[in-house]
């Protein structure tokens, strides 16, 4: 039995645990922290029944001058034992929702690597993303980025023509952003 819930300060090593297990854009506490005191609504964490996190979704909102309001997922991993079981859309879906009721989020963005096949996957087939553009070298290691975004306000102007976050991850395990 999984459980979804929202992140607390609590669980923000659990976290970043199973960040430095799964992903290799990794960071550090405070921005865990910055993460979890901005938009507690945001985050979420499936824990089994144990108590354990098993898999957790990462977001913030951006405001930016001269966009609209829209949130951004940070990072997104889940366990391997724990994978295709449907917890990423669970987490996914939830945040969106959050964006949207707590912050007004008019669409929401992220990062993923060319490569990264069952991201895109989940991102584009399952949750209806679609690629805004491609950042070149947007990696530390140099590889390109899909920049990806979906509308969640059905009268979004400007989703499709604003610009998204212009953080760069920096590099192995500091600090950094975006997965
Ligand atoms: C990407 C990741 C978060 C998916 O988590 P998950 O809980 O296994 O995903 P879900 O079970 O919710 O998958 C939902 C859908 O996404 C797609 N998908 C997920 N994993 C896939 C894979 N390995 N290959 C192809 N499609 C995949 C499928 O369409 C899947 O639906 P289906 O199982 O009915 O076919 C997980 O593989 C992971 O943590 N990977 C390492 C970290 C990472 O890449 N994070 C994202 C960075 S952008």
């Amino acid at each position: 039995m999984i459980n979804i819930r929202p992140a607390t300060v609590d669980d923000l090593l659990s976290m970043q645990n199973c960040n430095l297990m799964n992903l290799p854009e990794n960071y550090q506490m405070k921005y865990y922290i910055y993460h979890a005191l901005s938009w507690p609504q945001l985050s979420f964490v499936a824990e089994d029944q144990k108590g354990r996190v098993v898999g957790y979704v990462l977001a913030k909102m951006e405001e930016e001058v001269g966009d609209v309001p829209h949130g951004h997922i940070t990072s997104l991993s889940v366990m391997r034992n724990w994978r295709r079981l449907g917890i990423a859309e669970k987490l996914m879906s939830q945040a969106q929702k959050a964006m949207l009721e707590a912050f007004h989020a008019h669409y929401v963005s992220l990062h993923v690597r060319k490569s990264n096949r069952a991201a895109l996957q989940l991102y584009r087939d399952t949750l209806k993303f679609s690629v805004h553009e491609i950042e070149k070298s947007y990696y530390a290691d140099g590889e390109d980025a899909y920049a990806m975004r979906k509308q969640l306000k059905e009268d979004a102007e400007g989703a499709q023509h604003g610009r998204g976050s212009k953080s760069k991850p920096l590099n192995g395990r500091e600090g950094g952003h975006s997965h």
